[in-house]
């Protein structure tokens, strides 16, 4: 089987951990690097996020820490969320293993030209390394094989009524990616929110045994009751949903369509403008919208790649 190399630019953040957990059960991707960025919550503490998903799935993939703020703002973070550490509020020690002296945009860039061509970098966090990467090597974009992004939205907001969390943080970067040339596959909130698991599913994760499984379960427990509290059936797994994307495209659905962010408004800073719904289209179908998708498959294949973790 030809495996597809990846990059995972992250926050961790509870659903980028359950990404990380997913990912590395999933035989067809080759993690090349996990790169972090500030976002959820800082990058010193993304970054000891990663580090320890990485000792508990027990893996070896690089981690290369990225930019402590946005490329031209004052960082907004969702610690209010994603607790103060960013970790659902589990415990776990950090490992001490020392991390690589390489900037996360200076390892993307390498392992683009390394990988040469095929590179796919799942970004699931504000965008700022990427944006790094574009100013400070120009022909990064012809080394990129496409983005996928767990950002923006065609409709709605969770950052602010105009905004998705990821864009809204970092909108210059944003839009950067979007502008670039690089093939972009959006999963915005009109696809992740569809992608809940209910408090019941994610008990029965936690019943398969393993400590993976059981991480799984408690880095999204404390938020599962924030979601329920606002209505929803469950926790969106915003995260996750680019991941399997990425290797399952056919549970999802979407269509091309312009993609623009704005990095001048006051009241729409960070939406993703999009002609998916408009007469007046953009000149360039820069981007694939994810829009659907089949949650009960989705839920089936998080299901079968959390069991594959081996009860010690
Ligand atoms: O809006 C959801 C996104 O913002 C997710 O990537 C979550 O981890 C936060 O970064
Ligand atoms: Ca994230």
């Amino acid at each position: 089987m030809k495996k597809i190399p990846i990059i995972i630019d992250c926050d961790p953040g509870v659903d980028d951990t359950a990404a990380l957990l997913l990912a590395s059960q999933i035989p067809e991707l080759d993690i090349r690097a996990i790169t972090t960025v500030a976002g959820n919550v800082g990058v010193d503490k993304t970054t000891a996020n990663a580090k320890r998903v990485r000792k508990i799935i027990g893996a070896d993939f690089p981690i290369y820490q990225g930019a402590e703020k946005p490329m031209f703002r004052d960082l907004v973070t969702a610690a209010e969320f994603h607790g103060a550490d960013g970790f659902g509020g589990v415990e776990l020690p950090i490992p001490d293993d020392k991390l690589p002296e390489e900037k996360a945009w200076d390892a993307m860039y390498r392992i683009a030209k390394e990988c040469e061509g095929e590179l796919v970098i799942i970004a699931v966090a504000p965008m700022t390394n990427i944006g790094l990467a574009l100013a400070k090597y120009k022909d990064f974009p012809n080394l990129v094989k496409k983005f996928v992004i767990m950002g923006g939205a065609a409709v709605g907001g969770n950052a602010t009524p105009a905004a998705e969390f990821n864009i809204y943080v970092d909108p210059e970067a944003a839009d950067m990616l979007f502008c670039c040339g690089v093939p972009v596959h959006m999963c915005g909130l009109d696809v992740t929110m569809k992608c809940y698991i209910t408090p019941e599913e994610l008990e029965t994760i936690n019943g398969f045994g393993s400590v993976q499984a059981k991480l799984f379960h408690d880095v999204l427990q404390k938020c599962m009751e924030k979601y329920m509290q606002s209505g929803n059936k469950g926790i969106a797994l915003h995260d996750p949903a680019a991941v399997l994307y990425t290797v399952c495209p056919e549970m999802f659905q979407g269509e091309k369509a312009g993609v623009r962010v704005e990095t001048k408004g006051i009241r729409t800073l960070g939406k993703t403008v999009t002609d998916l719904y408009s007469d007046k289209q953009f000149d360039e179908q820069n981007t694939f919208i994810v829009t659907d998708v089949d949650r009960e498959a989705f839920i089936q294949k998080v299901y079968e790649l959390m069991k594959k973790y081996e009860i010690a």
